[in-house]
């Protein structure tokens, strides 16, 4: 069994929250090589989206395990010290514990890991995003694994007609619920369409029980009990056999949809496919972006990446995510551009109400 383990942190931004210094990559390339010498990992691949530094690495050691998490804890720590240096912007941005204790879960870092037995052709899309929240996943994963009119392998392919099972999280109140594809997508929808709410974290193909994808969930801001930046999540997807092909799981991101973040993570703007040179969000701190790198797996060996969407067929996704940027933009600070009050609680805007509220007087 290989288990594939993507965790991220946002460590510092270069310039603001624009993108990453290439000594942080290089530092968290260094502290990656050293425990691949020391036989923990497998493999590693370090890059970043915008200003998150994204770990991903491969290992025999199953999900949730001490030392691979302790080891992208002190990575994290490492390339802090880096940032602190050159005053990057928010230096430790996301590590909001001072003291590991056994697993990066609820300590400001995004984690998704799966465990699997690798198949004969193991193709791996790794998603990342910066400048949005974890539910930005809902949409594409509805797309991909229940959408007959995105993922035509739903019919035509007789190991993928038996459907997925989705479990969502309901990440306000820590509950989760598993709901199965096809007969349910009325119910799964109720939920996923919610997507500040609702986040799916896993999907499994029904008829062999395998992992199919998984997604961190995490809110940075409820943990941390203030605004602390968007939680810029990323989503694991298996590919090919029984799952759907790699121009199904990319098709849903030519529709560059509305997602919650970008500037000062308060409002919507749309989901913008980019190559990994492409994801510096400046404009208006933006638009969201998202970036897919590709591997083949040999024997936990990355193969790879390919930068997925670094191809000029989804040059028209990222026109119309810009014309979209401009409409959404034309609206100033009004909503549904700005978030709605309820999600802006998460922000600093409350103590900014808070000031005002003597000026408040009763109606007659
Ligand atoms: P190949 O014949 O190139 O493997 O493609 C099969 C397929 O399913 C493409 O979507
Ligand atoms: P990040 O969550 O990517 O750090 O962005 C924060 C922000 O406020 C951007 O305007
Ligand atoms: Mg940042
Ligand atoms: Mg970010």
């Amino acid at each position: 069994m290989i288990t594939l383990s993507v965790i991220k942190a946002d460590i510092g931004g270069y310039v603001g929250h624009s993108s990453s210094h290439p000594l942080l990559i290089e530092k968290g390339h260094e502290c990656m090589e050293k425990a691949k010498r020391d036989k923990l990992l497998v493999d590693f691949h370090v890059t970043n989206c915008g200003d998150d530094l994204q770990l991903i690495m491969t290992h025999e050691r199953g999900e949730e395990d001490e030392a691979i998490h302790k080891l992208a804890w002190d990575t994290f720590l490492e390339c802090t010290k880096v940032a602190k240096e050159l005053k990057l912007h928010g230096a430790g941005q996301d590590l909001l514990s001072d003291a590991f204790s056994g697993n990066v879960k609820g300590m400001g870092p995004g984690v998704a890991e799966m465990e699997f037995e690798e198949r004969g052709s193991e193709p791996i899309i790794i998603f990342m995003a910066d400048k949005t929240s974890s539910g930005a996943w809902n949409f594409p994963l509805y797309k991909i694994f229940a959408d007959p009119f995105n993922t035509i392998g739903l019919v035509i392919a007789e190991n993928m007609h038996g459907g997925f099972s989705f479990e969502i999280h309901d990440v306000k109140e820590h509950k989760k619920i598993n709901l199965n594809a096809p007969e349910e997508i009325y119910d799964m929808l109720l939920f996923m369409g919610a997507p500040g709410r609702y986040a799916v974290k896993a999907v499994y193909h029904r008829g062999s029980g395998e992992i199919a994808s998984v997604s961190s969930t995490q809110r940075l801001s409820m943990m941390a009990g203030r605004y602390v930046g968007k939680d810029d999540p990323v989503c694991i997807v298996r590919s090919q056999g029984e799952f759907p092909a790699v121009g199904e799981v990319l098709e849903p991101f030519t529709n560059p949809i509305l997602v919650e973040g970008w500037m000062r993570g308060s409002h919507h703007g749309p989901f913008m496919p980019v190559a990994v040179r492409e994801s510096n969000p400046t404009r208006f701190d933006g638009p969201p972006r998202v970036i897919a790198a590709g591997f083949q797996l040999s024997g936990g060996k990355l193969v790879g990446p390919r930068d997925m969407f670094d191809d000029p067929s989804f040059d028209k996704a990222r026109r119309i995510a810009g014309e979209i940027a401009d409409y959404m933009r034309s609206h100033g600070p009004f909503e549904p551009h700005r978030l709605p009050l309820e999600e802006m609680e998460y922000t600093t805007m409350p103590q900014v109400i808070k000031k005002l509220e003597k000026r408040f007087t009763d109606l007659e």
